[in-house]
């Protein structure tokens, strides 16, 4: 192979694994990485924290708090340069449906087509979830409201880095109080870790309903169950979520 056709099969493999944006001017061989230093792995005694708060942490916190509605905070999400994610996005995705909805609905990110036309679930995967949701008498032009964990499209539509959940959440719990619901719905494991937190993976922390306490000390009765995305990946798993929804389905009519 020459040298033109080497460079030209690595960047196709880079395309096979999802890369495609350039986040950087210049590139990383990434082949040869120096051997980590020994400080990076010293055990950080507890108390300790790790590493200094990133002012983006604080800005983020700082935003969130002050925003008195959700205009307020989709603005503030829109003001916040503190990742990256913007850079390399088309636009922010706020929420669909309709605020102040009896159920809300968190996924993980936006993908290339809500990234396009900047509303939550409009892919393929938000088409499910729609079905799935006219099954038990709920829509988004109704009685439902809907947003992620991230509000920017991830290069490739990778999964969110737990940095960058962390960086969000602020935002997420204060769009959560604000727009109120009674019950609260978590669409795979990305959102299901931001909330809850622990160690479990979606498959045991589905099929239970889970609390989300707000800072005013409100619990938020929590539904965790299967990303809509996995089920049309895997289709025998839609008995699961199927139970999910009719738990849902039980919980609305109960008043
Ligand atoms: N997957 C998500 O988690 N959210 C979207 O908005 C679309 C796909």
């Amino acid at each position: 192979m020459d040298d033109q056709s080497a460079l030209l099969a690595a960047l196709k493999l880079q395309l096979d694994w999802g890369a495609d944006e350039a986040l950087e001017v210049f590139p990383r061989g990434l082949q040869v990485r120096p051997a980590p230093a020994a400080a990076a792995l010293a055990v950080v005694p507890p108390g300790v924290p790790a590493r200094p708060v990133p002012q983006a942490q604080t800005d983020a916190q700082a935003l969130a708090a002050a925003a008195a509605t959700l205009e307020e905070l989709h603005g503030a999400l829109l003001g916040f340069a503190g990742s990256p994610l913007r850079d390399t996005a088309t636009q922010l995705v706020f929420a669909d449906g309709i605020p102040g909805a009896p159920v809300m609905l968190l996924g993980e990110a936006p993908g290339g087509d809500e990234d396009r036309q900047g509303k939550p679930f409009v892919g393929v995967s938000g088409q499910l979830l729609d079905r799935m949701l006219a099954s038990i008498g709920l829509s988004r032009a109704e009685n439902v409201y809907i947003s992620n964990i991230l509000p920017w499209r991830p290069p490739g539509n990778r999964t969110p880095t737990d940095a960058e959940m962390q960086l969000f959440l602020p935002f997420v719990r204060r769009h959560i109080a604000l727009a109120r619901p009674r019950l609260l719905v978590l669409l795979g494991g990305t959102a299901a870790k931001a909330l809850i937190g622990g160690r479990d993976g979606i498959t045991r922390m589905r099929g239970k309903w889970l609390q989300v306490m707000m800072e005013d000390g409100q619990v938020i009765p929590t539904l965790a169950t299967l990303h809509p995305a996995y089920l049309l990946r895997t289709p025998l798993a839609k008995k699961d979520a199927w139970h999910d929804w009719l738990m849902l389905h039980r919980r609305m009519n109960e008043g």
